[in-house]
């Protein structure tokens, strides 16, 4: 058997096509434009990629871009009131401050600066109790990517086994969550998991997000499951995921690329948040 490929490129394009004419129709309509503030410090080679495929994103969705590059020493209070000034302005609807924040700042202090209608990241303490509690929240955006992946493979999740293989705020915990809220069974794993394969060997879905360079194997996956990989690492071979992709894929009945896979996904979710944030506070 060999798995499908999951095309989270086509799947992006076309998200991103329907929040530009989203955009377009609120511009014509109400005369309001989107806006996106980007807040990148320091100079991570990484965080300026992205940083740059978010502002190209933003605008051709028609979105208002404002980008704010600091220097690596800025002072925290510093970063504060430039939060503190974005959530006070009307043409900003979305805030996103990249990670990670040089050392010498509190991430969690300025993250949870932002206004939380304005956290298109979801990472406020506020939006991830409300993701946790099953309220409405800004979901973060490569999670909500993922999901949406899954729901265009496999429609409904519900008592489906679900492995999620790492913790962290910004994927593996708001992963977990939502694939909770749509009725799967959850498990998450870290670095302390015990019998890590046996899990995976159960999984009708994998979500790979640890940050090591092919670290699952295509003998851990379960025939037929549905394996998503969050993973971009950068090796002497290239840009790699967190799973072994030539094995996982004779195993699985479907599997994102990397690069093609979750992170054109990431992108579009961020102008969905946005285009979101900003429907809210016209209505
Ligand atoms: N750093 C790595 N991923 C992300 C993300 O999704 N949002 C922000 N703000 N920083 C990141």
């Amino acid at each position: 058997m060999t798995a499908d490929i999951i095309d989270g490129k086509a799947l992006a394009a076309d998200l991103r096509a329907r929040i530009g004419a989203q955009v377009a129709a609120m511009r014509s309509t109400h005369g309001i434009v989107p806006g996106l503030a980007v807040v990148l410090v320091g100079d991570d080679p990484a965080s300026a990629v992205y940083v740059r495929s978010k502002a190209r994103a933003t605008a051709e969705a028609g979105m208002q871009g404002f980008e704010h590059r600091l220097p690596a020493d800025t002072p925290q209070e510093t970063l504060l009131a430039l939060v503190g000034r974005l959530n006070d302005d009307p043409a900003v609807n979305g805030i996103l401050v990249q990670l990670p924040l040089p050392p010498h700042v509190d991430e969690t202090a300025v993250i949870n600066a932002i206004a939380p209608e304005k956290d298109v990241d979801g990472f406020t303490v506020l939006n991830a109790g409300r993701l946790a509690t099953g309220q409405r929240a800004m979901v973060p955006c490569t999670p909500l990517g993922c999901l949406m992946l899954l729901r265009d493979r496999l429609g409904s999740l519900a008592g489906l086994d679900a492995l999620v293989i790492g913790r962290s705020n910004i994927v593996g915990r708001p992963m977990a969550q939502l694939l909770l809220a749509n009725d799967a069974t959850v498990t998450v794993a870290h670095s302390r998991t015990r019998e890590l394969p046996a899990l995976c060997r159960r999984a009708d879905i994998v979500v790979a997000a640890v940050g090591r360079p092919r670290f699952v194997q295509g003998d851990w996956i379960k025939p037929g499951a549905t394996v998503i990989d969050v993973g971009i690492n950068r090796t002497d071979a290239g840009l790699v995921g967190d799973v072994d992709f030539d094995a996982a894929r004779r195993v699985a009945g479907a599997i994102t690329p990397v690069p093609g896979g979750v992170g054109p996904m990431t992108i579009a979710c961020l102008l969905a948040n946005t285009l979101t944030a900003a429907a809210r506070v016209n209505r």
